[in-house]
């Protein structure tokens, strides 16, 4: 069956689209923020651990699922699970990851609009300008919508391309250029007067600041970096061949998500410092924060600011794009699988339906008082229900179903490449399954609902 399959053409294809949809806006913005709010280089230190037991294991398992099923979420868990309840996980992921797709597209139209908005010269002007430009835009009815749908335009581009021409060739691309760009960023940022300073913030480890609230949202911020339980991992890994070290694999993506995190951090704080601004957190951060610091930064060189600027919404944005090809690449396969029609009008159907959502969402922004429930306008609503519902427990239920249903032999097979690989590490994947990793989410949605 798998070898039927489109797969990846290249490890590295695998390695960089696999990546790119890890590497997001969660590492760009949230990640520095919560290291610097949680101890530097302490919650750095606690975020590793999470990777290593929980993150890592996770996508393992994902994997395991993914190209042992080689088709789309939905069916790849219901192939493992034989007619039983478990399947009902894949679809789970599936709803999450086309939920998660609306929203994060709207973010990803914001990353657009600033592109131009830094290429036009418009983000000059002092705090208060940065502040209510960004307000008139986020509230603005159409623009914003505007541009989730040209962002949707490019991710179905890409999609409608297929496997390798579309996801893998735009990976191979994407990715480089956004090392490269985080890379020239992080030199100018720390090349400024007083950048030490944001250093020494974001890397000294404060170890009083460690407390229970540290650790889980390390632990969230772990699992929502590394894209697990929206189904990505698990379409991805659809295509990968059978050659595929799939532990190898997760090690590797890992440490790509957390290089470029880390990176971020010496992006973003030591700018900020140099010029004496205090970073905050969330989408202020990116779009009224950073324009100021690149302003004041580099005022002295106005042409340099205003190519930082440009840069950093071109990493920003792709960033986003290649974590939103991802989540719709899993809806499309489902789509198409699931009603038998073709790729491309599996893409129309995510895109147009996506659109919608994200529209939605964009346009609750600014009409908060009218569109709200639950006391959150709808995009709160989606982020909460998505990240901090469906997320865990996606997570969760994907683990018991690894330790505790899924037949041993299809793990050690898929774990060796079928006898081929001498290294294993099937007790420990099996230990993570079975009690680690649930337990530990098990603590993370009993604190988001303050019960521990
Ligand atoms: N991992 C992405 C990030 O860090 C977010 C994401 C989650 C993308 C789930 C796809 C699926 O921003």
């Amino acid at each position: 069956m798998s070898e039927e399959r489109v797969n990846f053409g290249s490890k590295i294809g695998v390695i960089l689209a696999t990546a790119g949809s890890a590497v997001g806006l969660g590492n760009i913005w949230r990640f520095p923020y919560m290291t610097g709010e949680n101890g530097g280089a302490a919650f750095i230190i606690i975020y590793i651990l999470c990777v290593i037991v929980l993150g890592i294991p996770c996508m393992i398992g994902e994997f395991i699922i993914g190209r042992h099923g080689a088709s789309n979420t939905a069916r790849a868990y219901t192939r493992l699970a034989k007619g039983t309840r478990w399947k009902w996980i894949g679809y789970l992921e599936v709803l999450t990851g086309f939920l998660i797709t609306g929203y994060y597209a709207v973010v990803s139209g914001w990353c657009l609009n600033y592109i131009y908005a830094a290429l036009m010269g418009e983000l000059k002007g002092d705090p208060a300008f940065i502040t209510a430009y960004f307000e008139a835009f986020s509230n603005d009815p159409i623009r914003p919508v505007v541009w989730t749908i040209i962002i949707f335009g490019i991710t179905h581009f890409v999609i409608v391309h297929g496997v390798r021409n579309g996801i893998e060739k735009a990976s191979k691309l994407m990715m480089p250029t956004l090392f490269v760009l985080l890379l020239v960023i992080v030199v100018a940022a720390c090349l400024l007067p007083g950048a030490s300073k944001g250093m020494d913030f974001l890397l000294k480890p404060d170890f009083s600041k460690l407390t229970g609230d540290v650790f889980l949202g390390a632990l969230g911020q772990c699992f929502y970096s590394l894209s697990i339980a929206m189904g990505c991992l698990c379409t991805y890994a659809s295509y990968f061949s059978r050659q595929t070290n799939i532990s190898k694999a997760a090690v590797q993506i890992g440490l790509i998500d957390l290089l470029v995190a880390v990176l971020a951090g010496l992006m973003i704080f030591p700018a900020a410092f140099s010029v004496g601004i205090s970073p905050d957190s969330g989408p202020s951060l990116i779009f009224i924060t950073l324009p100021n610091v690149f302003n004041q930064a580099f005022s002295g060189f106005p042409v340099i600011g205003w190519l930082v600027a440009l840069m950093f919404y071109a990493l920003l944005s792709l960033a986003a794009l290649t974590s939103l090809i991802s989540l719709h690449e899993v809806n499309t396969a489902f789509f198409y699988e699931e009603l038998h029609i073709s790729r491309k009008t599996g893409a129309w159907i995510v895109t147009v339906a996506c659109c919608l959502i994200g529209a939605v969402c964009s346009v609750s922004i600014g009409q908060k008082a009218h569109m709200s429930l639950f006391g959150m306008d709808l995009f709160d609503l989606f982020d909460f229900v998505t990240g901090q519902l469906m997320l865990p427990v996606c997570g969760m239920l994907m683990c018991l179903f690894m330790g505790w249903y899924v037949p041993k032999q299809i793990i050690k097979d898929e774990l060796t490449n079928w006898g081929t690989l001498r290294f294993s590490c099937y007790h420990l994947f099996i230990f993570a399954m079975r009690f680690v990793c649930p337990l530990c989410i098990l603590a993370i949605v009993l604190h988001q609902f303050h019960l521990i």
